[in-house]
């Protein structure tokens, strides 16, 4: 069939809080034009983010009634734990808040001054917590991966030339070898079977650790089993677990394909390097059995593990994200193609060739979207990274627009909104104008600075 059902029904409802044109532009007032600053009460359809923002399935639910909240030995530890190894069968299994707690203990037994970490990219978050410490994070995606029109089927794959040239020169100096599937910052492509092999083979050659940065690993696996010569028949989980068996530990933010609204883990083979980060996670997150995390937490997470590698809904969340970004193209959209598994990204660039990069295309998408629909995204582009260090302004490698989808959370016809809110955005594309910025923090100005319309 053509339609793509949701593979689930709904049992409990959220309200929208329905509001006018009128009403969202004196929010955008009030918030100066930075759409953080918007109360969630004042969206329709919410895409800044893929992470926490899933619906929980009934027992996922269920699941948080058998927490238990012990401070040491928790049982509800126990089935977490072996919830992650069953996908990935690392010895260590130490839980965190978040993504970026397992990433701030890793890189602070790992990093500092003179070292140098690679990644195909770097999430912000990653790169903050490894620069942080005095080291450097090396972005080495393949070159396809940074050319949002190519077509290449695994487009967050490492350049292995790269990463071999960089371990000749200063092989002494990296502690590690990252790899984040799917490549967000690259606008959520995967990484193949193929490529983590030969990143293994690098690796061995000069006696490196890998970790993958899993945040999406469900999303990648089936990426692999649907594009990957001779993985059509495998099993997802199988793949996932084959993923695992090419790395030798992983950080983990379970915001996102875990289906939690919190948590993380770090999960590891290094008896030593595990006594090390659990000695930092009990300084900062809590005892080993629990992180920073309650009982009911971890027993989410646990039964959410089971639900993110079904086929069913693997098959509907990537091909639900991809009619999203199929139907923008249709009406002459520019997006990044292929589309990734949990977002679809508008090159703001090309579509508002008007507006100088220096005044923001992404944020007068952004803008223009919210105020026309409701709809909230995310400017990815010259507000998060054009600012330099020595104060002045460059425009980023791109302008993109983010449309991130929540998992589960809403329905076809939500979606068929947002495009016809795209639509109606797109129809008067020349008349929108760009931004200035009128204030802004010192780092990460995105959250916080205020716009005004030129
Ligand atoms: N790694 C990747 C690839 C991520 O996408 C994120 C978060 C993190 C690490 C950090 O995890 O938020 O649990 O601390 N990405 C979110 C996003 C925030 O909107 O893409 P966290």
């Amino acid at each position: 069939f053509r339609t793509i059902i949701e593979p689930f029904r709904i049992h409990s409802v959220e309200p929208l809080r329905m509001n006018t044109r009128a009403q969202r532009h004196k929010a955008l007032e009030a918030a100066r034009y930075n759409l953080f600053k918007v109360d969630a009460d004042d969206v329709l359809i919410d895409l800044l983010t893929d992470s926490g923002t899933g619906a929980m399935s009934r027992d996922q639910w269920a699941a948080l009634q058998r927490g238990d909240e012990s401070y040491a030995g928790s049982p509800s530890f126990r089935v977490f734990k072996d919830a992650v190894q069953r996908l990935f069968p690392f010895t260590h299994v130490i839980p965190t808040h978040q993504g970026r707690a397992a990433e701030r203990i890793i890189f602070s037994v790992l990093g500092g001054p003179g070292r140098v970490v690679p990644n195909n990219t770097h999430f912000d978050t990653t790169r903050a917590n490894v620069e942080y410490t005095g080291a450097e994070a090396v972005d080495l995606v393949i070159s396809e991966g940074r050319d949002p029109s190519s077509r290449h089927p695994f487009k967050g794959n490492m350049d292995i030339d790269g990463l071999e040239r960089l371990l000749e020169a200063r092989a002494d100096d990296v502690p590690v070898i990252f790899v984040t599937v799917t490549n967000n910052s690259g606008g959520g492509q995967p990484v193949s079977l193929a490529n983590l092999r030969e990143i293994r083979r690098v690796a061995d050659a000069y006696g490196k650790p890998v970790f993958i940065d899993a945040c999406r690993f469900a999303e990648n696996a089936w990426f692999i089993r649907t594009r990957e010569d001779g993985q059509q028949d495998r099993d997802v989980a199988d793949i996932v677990r084959e993923m695992a068996s090419l790395a030798d530990g992983m950080t983990m933010s379970a915001k996102k394909d875990p289906m939690g609204n919190i948590g993380g883990w770090l999960a590891l083979n290094d008896d030593e390097l595990a006594e090390r980060c659990r000695d930092m996670l009990i300084l900062t997150e809590g005892f080993p059995t629990y992180g920073g995390l309650a009982g009911r937490d971890l027993e989410a997470l646990a039964q959410g593990l089971t639900e993110t590698v079904q086929h069913d809904y693997l098959t509907y969340r990537i091909r639900s994200t991809e009619y999203v970004g199929n139907s923008l193209r249709e009406i002459g959209i520019p997006v990044l193609t292929p589309i990734g598994g949990h977002a679809v990204y508008i090159d703001a660039r090309a579509m508002l060739p008007h507006i100088d990069p220096l005044e923001y295309p992404g944020q007068a998408l952004a803008v223009a979207l919210y105020e026309t629909g409701g709809v909230r995204a995310c400017e990815i582009g010259t507000v998060m990274f054009g600012r330099q260090p020595d104060g002045t302004e460059k425009p980023a490698a791109m302008d993109l627009v983010r449309l991130a989808i929540p998992r589960r959370t809403y329905t076809q016809s939500h979606m068929d909104y947002v495009i016809e809110v795209a639509q109606h955005v797109c129809d008067r594309a020349a008349e929108l104008r760009g931004f200035r910025i009128t204030e802004q923090g010192s780092a990460l100005r995105h959250f916080t600075a205020s716009f005004a319309p030129l």
